[in-house]
């Protein structure tokens, strides 16, 4: 089952993001504010390990994140997401995958991918606002998982009750933190009531 943030301010943004009206400045700023309490979720089951530090008056043993994370943007409407991510991760390294969902098939393409030679040793975070059919959250966790990668976690904004399923049919070991599950997808594999097509509304290129 995916974790659904039911938080207020998860809720305004997203209602903002839903808006037909908003405009592609505020649906990035949306975007980036929803990376932050999203990425916040994320992280509460990380363990912390205690280091001993001075403060200006004695040492003491300090909590300190156990791991170290690598922020992965879903091209290219997880850059926002991203970079919300980062606003809570500032030691985070960045890797980027490039998919396109064909819209004839509902298929994800690979057009790019970068991702530091370090991901393996790091817990990821994938990021993408949309989760419709699933597909190209699938290939891109199973992409990691060729990497190395053990320790993942996906952040999305909007997830449909077949893009959940299909994602936590392929990776069940990866935990899913959403903003909001939304009805169904359409016959064009949108998700109603949904936002649109995140990509276009996040850099104004709507047809
Ligand atoms: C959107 C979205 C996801 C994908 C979700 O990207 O950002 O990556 O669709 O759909 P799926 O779950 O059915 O695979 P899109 O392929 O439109 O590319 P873009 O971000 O470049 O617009
Ligand atoms: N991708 C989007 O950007 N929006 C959807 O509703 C489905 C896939």
């Amino acid at each position: 089952m995916p974790t659904v943030i039911s938080h207020p301010l998860v809720q305004h943004h997203l209602t903002r993001l839903r808006d037909g009206d908003t405009a592609p400045t505020e649906f990035r700023a949306r975007l980036r504010a929803l990376g932050r309490l999203l990425t916040y979720e994320a992280i509460r089951a990380v363990p912390t390990q205690q280091r001993t530090i001075d403060t200006p008056l004695e040492a003491m043993d300090a909590p300190h994140l156990s791991q170290r994370f690598t922020v992965v943007p879903i091209l290219r409407a997880g850059l926002a997401l991203a970079d919300g991510a980062l606003d809570m991760l500032p030691d985070a390294v960045v890797g980027h995958v490039g998919l396109a969902r064909n819209e004839t098939t509902l298929e994800p393409e690979t057009y790019y991918e970068n991702l530091p030679a370090t991901v393996a040793d790091t817990h990821v975070l994938l990021v993408d606002p949309m989760l419709a059919t699933g597909g190209s959250a699938v290939a891109a966790a199973t992409l990691l998982k060729k990497h190395g990668v053990t320790r993942m976690t996906l952040v999305a904004v909007l997830g449909a009750p077949e893009g959940v399923g299909a994602f936590e049919g392929t990776h069940a070991d990866v935990p899913v933190v959403l903003g909001g599950l939304d009805r169904e997808l359409s016959d064009k594999g949108y998700i109603l009531p949904g936002l649109g097509d995140a990509g276009d509304r996040a850099f104004g290129t709507l047809g």
